[in-house]
């Protein structure tokens, strides 16, 4: 037997996936967002350069081919770089209007499966493009908040800034000196780090490293006089809508292209793999990618890990019909497309008894079942029964 791959998973009829997909995108679309769909296959040079060569995604995670044409392309491990790149190809960045997307769809990372990490995920995501204003960030922020709240699902919002190109080298500066005085008790992995991407030793999650790097120099203590007034913004715009928060200092995010802001959201029912949504300010990418300098800031929440945190409203609804009698068949698809105008009607067209009726209708969770034997169809009228 073919079974899927592994870290891959059918979703069958769940109804919490439509369910989040449904508020996510109702969210988005009161904010202003509109829809975008990037291909799922992509030029590998694309995340090589946006997501980070030295990211772990970039390193060990891609599904990465030849295509028939010796092109190299690999399955998107992520949904903002293909934006990024659609508004660059489609020139928006040359009208500097601010423009803003939303999007859903499959993930590919070649990650060790466990609970809540899986190698095919979704993602819904959004980006928005052309606002420089830290009260863009904000708002990417209460768009999340607002999609948790709809769901019902607590969390746990940790925010940190990046600073900017004038700050952050300064900064790096100084951590990779700390790093250096400290090389021979760090993992191979941030001892690697030190030259390729100093600041990701920030949320290595050996023990050992982070009794160390508790001792580094943070980047929110050397933030220039902009970037510490936008982070100083960015937690009055969070406390103005009521959204709590905690600084995390050592959120750095696994991917390159963010600046300034970053922040995840965290849930504490859903165990080790516990960040349910990511996003930061990104405003280098677009002229990264080859376009005109554009801002940008925007998020992603996995929909697999907030599967398990979503309550869906089990009550019985739609009308289940069934005949006793062959002949009673057309009579029964006939009034099952009129009421299904008004409501959810399944029509079984395979001929049973009452009692097996009756009783598919209780399994199908249906309200109410109406049955047509011979008797039902002389008189127009159902045999009728509330489950
Ligand atoms: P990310 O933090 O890599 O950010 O992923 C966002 C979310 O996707 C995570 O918080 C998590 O919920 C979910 N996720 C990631 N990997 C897996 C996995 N292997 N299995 C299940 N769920 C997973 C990004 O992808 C950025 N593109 C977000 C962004 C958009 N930043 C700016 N705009």
């Amino acid at each position: 037997m073919i079974k899927a791959l592994r870290g891959m998973k059918d979703i069958i009829e769940d109804k919490r996936f439509l369910k989040i997909y449904d508020t996510a995108r109702e969210v988005a679309e009161s904010y202003g967002y509109g829809y975008i769909e990037t291909p799922i296959l992509e030029e590998t040079g694309l995340f090589k350069r946006s997501v980070g060569e030295s990211s772990d995604i970039v390193n060990k995670e891609m599904y990465e081919f030849k295509d028939r044409g010796g092109n190299d392309v690999c399955l998107r491990p992520e949904g903002t770089a293909g934006v990024v790149r659609s508004f660059i190809e489609h020139k928006f960045d040359r009208v500097q209007t601010p423009k803003r997307f939303w999007y859903f769809g499959p993930m590919f990372r070649y990650e060790r499966p466990q609970k809540g990490r899986l190698r095919e995920f979704h993602q819904f995501g959004i980006e928005s493009f052309g606002e420089s204003s830290v009260y863009e960030d904000v708002l990417i922020i209460a768009v999340a908040a607002d999609i948790f709240k709809k769901l019902n699902i607590d969390f746990t919002l940790k925010i940190n800034s990046l600073g900017c190109e004038k700050c952050m080298p300064e900064y790096k500066n100084k951590l990779v000196s700390f790093l250096e005085k400290n090389k021979d008790k760090l993992c191979e992995d941030c001892q690697r780090r030190i030259n390729q991407n100093p600041i990701r030793t920030l949320d290595c999650k050996n023990s050992s490293c982070q009794a160390i790097l508790k001792n580094a120099p943070k980047i929110t203590d050397n933030l220039c006089e902009n970037c510490l007034s936008d982070f100083e913004k960015l937690k009055e715009g969070l406390n103005a809508l009521k959204i709590p928060f905690e600084i995390d200092k050592h959120l750095v995010r696994g991917l390159d292209y963010y600046t300034k802001t970053t922040f995840e959201f965290i849930s504490n029912s859903i165990g080790a793999q516990s960040a349910i949504c990511g996003g930061g300010r990104y405003d280098r990418l677009v002229e990264m990618l080859g376009g005109k300098p554009t801002p940008g800031v925007g998020f992603a929440i996995g929909i697999e890990r907030i599967m398990d945190l979503i309550y869906i409203n089990s009550e019985r609804n739609g009308i289940y019909m069934g005949a006793l009698i062959q002949e009673a068949l057309p009579f029964i698809l006939k009034k099952a497309n009129e009421l299904r105008r008004e409501e959810k009607v399944f029509a079984e067209v395979k001929i049973k008894s009452l009692k097996a009726h009756l009783k598919a209708a209780d399994k199908g969770n249906y309200k109410k079942a109406l049955i047509v034997g011979e008797d039902e169809l002389k008189s127009g009228k159902f045999f009728e029964k509330e489950l």
